[in-house]
């Protein structure tokens, strides 16, 4: 990839939010970190938490403490009640028609590993191809592997064009064609912050009859999401990157696709009779919660979609955009720093991937922890990506709605003192 050189356009100065206020919301902010104010840029591992959050998650705890879809008790009762509330809120987040179409897990990853535990292993033959792209996280990529190994089918790639920082789409008809079986892409890398072309490549999966399965870890906490026009089979993605607590994954799916698949997990709640000979399971979403789930974080989950949508997840996007805008133009005047991604800017998300010279990754990391500033560094679980890069790891700075423009001079600041040391 190539070193910035020229200024970035920088779109509209002001932000599309009040962000002043917004961070009075988020407690951890008023915190330092080694005696600085302390600068949140670590966005795409994991978000921070706004206190309606904390406190609907503590009230859960202080004021009704019992398990859901149990007790005929009235705690219970409104335990259960604001947990179903929750799956209906991100029903209505995603533009799902049907709240029975969300299945809460504990995180993206897991609900990826119940697409192939549950349809794909039973689905998939040898000789049967899936189709991946070389920018997935490993989430999106290591259950598609292991799935391929155990069923004889064969993984393809969707290139990435190194220089570019996008997807080779020019073989795509080769790439996905009648023996796809599984279509499974990224909506927004972590690494770069890059959105593939969805609907093109989804598409061309439905022209063949592949199942479609979208990892939108990094993308529904940043922007709207509308799965019916999105038309996808599957669409994967965690409450903690959306203001949400940990411990708390979703796998929004088609009805009859999840009719069909099999639970992955087994035990209470998640069956309508059980005899010594027989079980007959749930209907979807129960059928795949099986055991006591994270009522209390789902029901934090159900406080997040309120606090962003109170927000508006437009304006959220708009904020970011301007703030990755507003941080490619002042790294580009600092010597020695190379940037990853495409260099259209509308193509990507809120995160800043890049090294300094010839540190390392962690070396600047550590560099900037001194200064206050939290951010990823090193594969991003990204190994594929960062070998098609040929780089050992990035630094990545990833933006949210709290974050403003004090924060990229910070970083800034930082990043220009990590130049003079490895100069
Ligand atoms: N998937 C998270 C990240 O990219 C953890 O940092």
């Amino acid at each position: 990839m190539s070193t910035i050189q020229s200024s970035v356009a920088v779109g509209a100065q002001s932000s599309a939010l009040d962000v002043r206020k917004i961070r009075e919301d988020f407690p951890i902010l008023k915190r330092t970190m080694n005696g600085k104010p302390f600068v949140y840029l670590d966005n795409g591992a994991t978000s921070l938490k706004p206190q309606a959050v904390i406190d609907a998650e503590i009230g859960y705890y202080t004021e009704l403490g019992a398990n859901i879809h149990r007790g005929v008790y009235e705690f219970s009762e409104k335990a259960s009640a604001l947990y179903d509330q929750a799956r209906s809120k991100v029903a209505g987040f995603i533009g799902a028609r049907d709240a029975r179409q969300v299945v809460f897990t504990k995180s993206a990853t897991e609900s990826v590993n119940l697409i192939v535990y549950g349809w794909a292993l039973k689905n998939i033959k040898p000789g049967d191809e899936i189709c991946v792209s070389e920018i997935e996280h490993h989430a999106n990529f290591v259950p598609w592997q292991m799935l391929a190994e155990r069923c004889g089918a064969t993984l393809r790639f969707i290139p990435l064009l190194p220089a570019e920082g996008t997807l080779d789409l020019s073989q795509l008809d080769q790439l996905i064609n009648e023996r796809t079986r599984v279509v499974a892409v990224t909506a927004m890398s972590n690494v770069t912050g890059y959105m593939p072309p969805l609907e093109l490549i989804l598409r061309r999966a439905r022209a063949v009859g592949a199942i479609t399965v979208v990892d939108g870890a990094q993308w529904v906490s940043h922007t709207a999401v509308d799965v019916e026009s999105l038309d996808t089979d599957f669409l994967v993605f965690s409450a903690h990157k959306m203001c949400g607590p940990t411990g708390v994954g979703v796998l929004y799916g088609r009805e009859q696709l999840l009719e069909e698949m099999d639970p992955f997990l087994f035990g209470g709640d998640m069956v309508q009779r059980v005899r010594k000979e027989k079980t007959v399971f749930k209907q979807i979403p129960d059928k795949f919660e099986a055991g006591t789930p994270n009522i209390a974080g789902v029901i934090g989950f159900g406080s997040a979609i309120d606090y962003l949508l109170g927000v508006g997840m437009e304006a959220i996007h708009a904020h970011e955009q301007q703030l990755l805008a507003y941080a490619m133009q002042q790294v580009s005047n600092v010597d020695t720093i190379t940037t990853y991604g495409p260099s259209d800017l509308l193509s990507r998300g809120g995160i800043l991937s890049f090294n300094v010279g010839d540190a390392h990754p962690h070396d600047t990391g550590t560099i900037l922890d001194e200064d206050g500033i939290a951010v990823r560094t090193g594969l991003h679980c990204a190994h594929p990506f960062m070998h098609a890069l040929g780089i050992p790891g990035t630094t990545r700075a990833s933006f949210y709605l709290y974050n403003d423009k004090q924060d990229v001079d910070r970083l800034i600041a930082s990043v220009r003192r990590v130049a003079e040391i490895f100069a």
